[in-house]
């Protein structure tokens, strides 16, 4: 089933161009409109803000689209861990609407506050990639991934199925409320130029390769580094890295460092920062200096719009808003060879379960 991949972590990551031609397909029209369930839409079209609710690499997915929800479609977007927010309940809006991000649809923390809103008689929407699943079959409404089953551990196809998924609801919203940069937003076009551009980067794979022998062969500690759209995918990132090559990693919104991390930073430590976005790339790239200047080992991931001649991983440009779709990739394929080059079974890390089925 792997056919000529060594581990389902890499077959996976090389599938995601697909799996976003396949989202358009099933959810765009040939115009490039979204085809959405219309009792759904009215129902969030009702909701005054959207409460995201997932775990781990979902949860991450949950932080990525909240801007962009919040630009296309004008809803307020709160994403929380689904372990916190049964027990820690915020005070809740008027009108919620509550969205559950799950591959599995089986993950009992998200369950257990699924639980807890259908008793509070709220609407729920469930996008998984598992048909027939808990969470599925508990929400009022459900959308698939259709990313085909997603075995390594490590998820991969599901976050970027996920935020893309995300991205035409928001757009569907968006226009249903006659918001105009939904009605301006091309999704066709746009996810199309992501796929392409995932299809560069894993082209590149045996360069990436490279580089995660470079900086993170040996290492015992990362710090990924982002602003703006690119502080979730370093969340992600970080994770990623984690999970399966046990090296410790942390995701940062670049200002902080300042406020205490910088302190770690020693000759030769590994610090990955993300680039895509526009409006704060210069501060980012001050991030970076002062970590070079205290001996970090930098390697930085730039969308081509904002790149520079040193840059180690360029990104072909797309919508900065869905950018984390693109610039996650290299991220995925770095944790892959670091795990790899380090001997460890990459899609069945320790300690770890594909579906987390107890709180
Ligand atoms: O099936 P789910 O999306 O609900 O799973 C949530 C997390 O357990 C999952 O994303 C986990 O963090 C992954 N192993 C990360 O790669």
């Amino acid at each position: 089933e792997k056919g000529p991949f060594p581990f389902y972590m890499l077959k996976e990551i090389n599938e995601q161009p697909a799996v976003l031609r396949r989202l358009v397909q099933d959810y765009l029209d040939e115009s490039g409109k979204p085809v959405i369930e219309a009792d759904l839409l009215a129902a969030l079209d009702q909701a005054d803000r959207l409460y995201i609710l997932a775990a781990g690499t979902s949860y991450n997915a949950g932080l990525a689209a909240k801007s962009v929800f919040e630009n296309l479609a004008h809803i307020p977007v709160e994403v929380g861990l689904a372990s916190e927010f049964g027990y820690n309940t915020p005070l809740l809006s008027k009108k919620p609407f509550f969205l559950f991000l799950s591959q599995s649809g089986e993950t009992a923390d998200s369950r257990q506050v699924l639980v807890k809103v259908n008793q509070w008689g709220y609407p729920s929407l469930t996008m998984t990639n598992a048909q027939g699943s808990t969470l599925s079959r508990e929400a009022t409404y459900t959308m698939l991934l259709n990313a085909g089953p997603e075995i390594a551990v490590a998820s991969t196809k599901a976050y970027t199925a996920q935020i893309a998924l995300q991205t035409i609801l928001a757009k569907a919203l968006g226009e249903k409320r006659g918001v105009q940069a939904a009605i301006d937003f091309d999704a066709r076009t746009q996810l199309g130029l992501v796929a392409n551009g995932m299809q560069t980067i894993i082209d590149e794979k045996d360069f990436i390769n490279q580089l995660a022998q470079n900086y993170l062969a040996t290492t015992r500690n990362a710090f990924y580094i982002g602003r703006g759209y690119d502080y979730a995918v370093s969340l992600e990132a970080a994770l990623k890295l984690k999970e399966i090559s046990y090296v410790q990693a942390e995701g940062f919104a670049g200002a902080e460092l300042k406020h205490g991390t910088i302190s770690l930073i020693e000759d030769g430590t590994p610090v990955l920062a993300i680039i895509t976005d526009k409006r704060v790339a210069s501060h980012t790239r001050g991030n970076v200096q002062e970590v070079r200047a205290r001996g970090a080992h930098v390697l930085t991931i730039a969308m081509e719009d904002v790149a520079e001649k040193d840059d180690n991983i360029i990104l072909d440009n797309i919508d900065p808003l869905i950018s984390p779709l693109l610039s996650v990739v290299p991220t995925q394929l770095l944790a892959y060879y670091t795990s790899l080059n380090r001997g460890y079974d990459v899609d069945k890390p320790r300690n770890l379960a594909k579906a987390v089925t107890v709180e």
